[in-house]
């Protein structure tokens, strides 16, 4: 399956860490990490993008995998860190990560949040609305000068879910046209607020290059910049089936546009999320029950509770018993919470499918944790980096306790 690959006796492994040990080691169900593949893909984006484009950052949408672990593991490989929160924000800053090398987003940034930002010395705040202009000029101090990027909203509609659409007319995300440039001839008059440039993002999981050099050439027509930040979206491979353009690819596109469209001494941004992290997880449940008959269902030890990518937006799965080749018949794999479209994949020809085996649901690094939850008193896994046959917890199962921490007597 995508991100794994398997041991000469059928067993899958990760990270040269047989998953089957991983089981037994850390229980299920557990979200592995293959340590070596992250810094992979975090250096060919670093060095590609710099190699293209000398003056250049790439920052992690930390949005798809806020774990400190990943945060500082991606510090140490050189990138720097859009936050959307105060939250994800604080977790960056605990991580390590250089200030200045955070860019903040957020469509409705609240005043804690924009000072928290101005306080910790964030390098870009990203202007979504009106409102975080007259919030940002009473906050950044006399004297004091915060840059700040706008973030344009272009009209392009790529091919891709609705609801992690992002850069169409009527999105909630940014500014249209005439409002833009509005926010751009306000920022240029302000002296607290520095403009250092646009950005934009039209969406995520987008599988062919069109809609990224669409998105170059709508900021370009905004004008000339110091910073253009390109936003994340790049899809990521998580069936056999699908076939994402490489980062290669996808950088390709974008540094030839902005070779003939934008400024030469301009710096260029980017904010990869799903490309980064998906294809490096790995979630392992254990079957609990399988229920024979059309379809059959083979209901685990987790769900939706730590992957929600399927019932939100209709994300396809490969998965597969972990400690056996071969194929079956077709089955639905399905979670324990109490929904009926807890599904985690459907259709997947599991190779007689026993309670008690292991499952491995391949590419799940990205927007499974962040969108974890506690749904039926589910207690989230924890995450489990390998890296050349060792393996360690960055972040350990939650407990019973922990469903009750909160609570006031
Ligand atoms: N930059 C901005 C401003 C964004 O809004 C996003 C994602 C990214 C970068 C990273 O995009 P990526 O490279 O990950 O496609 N919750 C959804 C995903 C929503 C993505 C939102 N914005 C999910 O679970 O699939």
């Amino acid at each position: 399956p995508p991100g794994t690959r398997l041991a000469p006796d059928g067993q899958i492994v990760l990270g040269g860490c047989l998953v089957e040990e991983l089981a037994d080691q850390y229980g299920t169900p557990a979200l592995l990490v293959d340590e070596g593949a992250l810094r992979m893909r975090a250096r060919r984006y670093r060095e590609g993008l710099s190699a293209r484009w000398p003056d250049s950052r790439v920052a992690f949408a930390s949005k798809a995998f806020p774990c400190t672990a990943v945060y500082r593991l991606l510090v140490e490989e050189g990138l720097g860190v859009d936050v959307a929160s105060g939250g994800e924000l604080t977790l960056a800053l605990a991580a390590g990560a250089d200030p200045a090398d955070i860019v903040m987003h957020g469509n409705a940034k609240t005043e804690e949040e924009l000072l928290l930002a101005v306080d910790a010395g964030v390098g870009l705040i990203v202007i979504d609305n009106f409102d975080d202009i007259d919030r940002l000029e009473r906050l950044v101090p006399a004297g004091g000068v915060q840059g700040v990027l706008v973030r344009f909203t272009p009209g392009i509609q790529p091919d891709t879910h609705a609801a992690v659409s992002t850069g169409q007319a009527g999105s909630k995300f940014g500014l249209l046209e005439p409002e833009a440039r509005q926010a751009i001839a306000r920022l240029r008059g302000s002296d607290r607020l520095r403009l250092d440039g646009v950005h934009v993002h039209v969406g995520s999981q987008i599988m062919d290059t069109k809609p990224f050099l669409q998105a170059v050439e709508a900021v370009a027509d905004l004008g000339e910049f110091a910073v253009y930040d390109l936003g994340g979206g790049l899809g990521a491979r998580y069936t056999y089936t699908d076939v994402p353009p490489s980062i290669d690819d996808y950088l390709d596109t974008l540094v030839t546009a902005a070779r003939q469209l934008l400024p030469a001494t301009a710096r260029l941004l980017i904010e990869p999320g799903r490309s980064m992290v998906a294809e490096t997880g790995v979630s392992l449940y254990r079957v609990v029950t399988v229920k024979h008959g059309t379809p059959t269902f083979v209901a685990v030890d987790g769900g939706m509770g730590d992957n929600l990518e399927v019932s939100l937006y209709g994300q396809r799965f490969e998965a597969t018993v972990a400690t056996r080749v071969g194929a079956g018949d077709p089955c639905i794999l399905v979670g324990r919470h109490c929904e009926s479209g807890d599904t985690l994949s459907t259709h997947v020809p599991l190779a007689d499918p026993q309670p008690g085996d292991l499952i491995a649901v391949p590419a799940t690094g990205a927007y499974t944790y962040s969108l974890s939850n506690n749904y039926n008193g589910a207690r989230r896994p924890p995450v489990v980096f390998c890296r050349d046959g060792r393996s360690r917890a960055v972040v350990r199962r939650e407990t019973y306790a922990d469903l009750m921490r909160r609570d006031l007597p």
